[in-house]
């Protein structure tokens, strides 16, 4: 099952087994179980968020998803 919650006023947040980034031709398994996901556009690392949502003003509404 994977568990996505977007978080109020935060980043989307997806709960796995396992994960891998293929970005720029490359592939590399992430060590996190749960990932953060920038939706403010803010973020200096995306795709993933780094707490700048918190200062930059962003607001967003709180959902959660589970997929089987
Ligand atoms: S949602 Fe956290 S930095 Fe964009």
């Amino acid at each position: 099952m994977i568990k996505i919650k977007v978080a109020e006023n935060g980043p989307i947040l997806i709960e796995v087994n396992k994960a891998v980034l293929h970005s720029k031709g490359k592939a590399e398994e992430l060590p996190k179980k749960i990932i953060a996901l920038c939706r403010c556009g803010q973020s200096s690392n995306k795709p993933f968020c780094d707490g700048t949502h918190k200062s930059c003003g962003f607001t967003g509404e709180l959902a959660e998803i589970e997929v089987e």
